[in-house]
């Protein structure tokens, strides 16, 4: 099911939704939510089975769709009152002042702003490979010069190697958990990469990238918010696109000391959030119960598609997030390609790992249908789509 008919479908009953999705999402009313607007979506949208982008197929949490529609009333006066609100609760959240909070319209444009901000000719990008490509888009522009430290053998990222990376460096890029590989790395071994950068190169910035937090499960996973305090260097990037639901509402944030953020602030596009995006930001960070229940779904669901691909043969990075990178043995461009004409959208591919598909985790009845259309494209044995339907329990449109 895709999200627009999951939308409409909400009056009538959740059909398409697994027992478990079902009942948590109508025990939080979300039955109740109002109605859609009837904008209807391009044909081919309607029909894709959407995993490529690491979206959350579940849609924002229904406190904050009531949030929206109840800001929307005010939209005729300047959001100065709600800027205040999210800025305060997510200083709450994290237990630092409201002056380390910078808001921003969607967290790419922060990651932008700090490396604009802080590399430059002289003063390098380091960075995980592959990791999150924008950072490494924004250094180009600016002509920075790149250190890209292969992934260890395990896909995590190798912090030894992009400490001793760093001596002189702009800025080092710590993106955790890690896209496209969906691997994390602790607490610890975060701050003993702090702590050896900013002894042995006081100039370097560091900024950790923590857009997939909520989904991780690795023992001693952490934020890195507290080195804040002690850090000026440190910089943590948030966003609502991920656990919350958000992507098109665009709400992100840095976390920093003020004058880190000032310096920032130069090269940021400073653009103010709406009062429907900062209203809906806020009532999803209040509302814990939902986003607890968003990563129970996503590990339930991310477990179902793990044991088909393991099943089937084929090894699956340990995945910390809503998202999963499996090694499918062959160039993942054909197999995207093949996996989109048959209405399911996987990931691009992601140099040097080629061989590998970044799937994100859709909802169990959208994986239900996709997981066999990757075991058809991959052609694995019969048994390895046992698991679930048959091919020809398959909607028409993905045949
Ligand atoms: C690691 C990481 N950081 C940041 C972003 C940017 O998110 P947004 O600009 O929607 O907040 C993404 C988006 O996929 C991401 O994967």
């Amino acid at each position: 099911m895709n999200r627009r008919s999951f939308v409409q479908t909400l009056g009538a009953g959740a059909v398409g939704l697994s027992a478990f999705e079902s009942t948590t999402l109508f025990a939080r009313g979300l039955a109740q939510a109002p109605a859609a607007a009837s904008v209807p979506l391009a044909p081919s949208l309607t029909n894709l089975i959407r995993i490529g982008s690491n979206e959350n197929p579940y849609g924002p949490a229904p406190s904050a769709i009531q949030a929206v529609t109840m800001a929307s009333p005010g939209a005729n006066r300047y959001p100065g009152p709600l800027t205040q609100k999210l800025v305060t609760t997510i200083a709450d959240k994290h237990k630092v002042p409201v002056e380390q909070v910078l808001l921003s319209g969607g967290s790419g444009d922060i990651l932008a702003a700090v490396v604009t901000a802080f590399t430059g000719k002289t003063k390098a990008l380091v960075t995980g490979l592959p990791s999150y490509e924008a950072p490494v888009r924004t250094a180009k522009d600016v002509g920075a010069p790149l250190k890209e430290i292969p992934l260890t053998s395990e896909l995590r990222l190798d912090l030894p190697k992009m400490t001793a990376a760093a001596a002189g460096a702009g800025l080092v890029y710590i993106c955790n958990p890690n896209n496209p590989t969906a691997t994390a790395v602790s607490a610890s071994a975060v701050t003993a990469t702090i702590e050896a950068v900013v002894t042995a190169s006081p100039a370097t910035y560091i900024l950790v990238d923590e857009a997939y937090f909520e989904y991780s499960d690795l023992p001693g996973f952490d934020t890195a918010v507290p080195l804040v305090a002690k850090y000026p260097n440190v910089i943590v990037a948030r966003t609502f696109s991920k656990i919350h639901g958000m992507a098109g509402m665009r709400v992100g944030y840095a976390i920093a000391q003020p004058k880190t953020l000032e310096a920032i602030r130069a090269f940021h596009s400073n653009s103010g959030l709406s009062s429907m995006s900062l209203a809906a930001a806020t009532a999803s960070l209040e509302d814990k119960a939902h986003m607890a229940e968003q990563a129970v779904m996503n590990r339930e669901v991310r477990a179902m598609t793990v044991a088909a691909f393991e099943k089937a043969g084929y090894t699956v990075a340990p995945s910390d997030a809503n998202f999963i990178f499996v090694d499918i043995k062959r160039d993942t461009r054909r197999f995207a390609d093949s996996c989109r004409k048959a209405g399911v959208a996987v990931g691009r591919a992601f140099p040097p790992l080629t061989n590998y598909a970044r799937i994100s985790i859709g909802t169990k009845a959208e994986m239900e249908k996709a997981i066999p259309v990757f075991m058809q494209v991959l052609g694995a044995p019969p048994n390895a789509t046992a698991y679930f339907h048959t091919m020809d329990d398959l909607p028409t449109e993905l045949t």
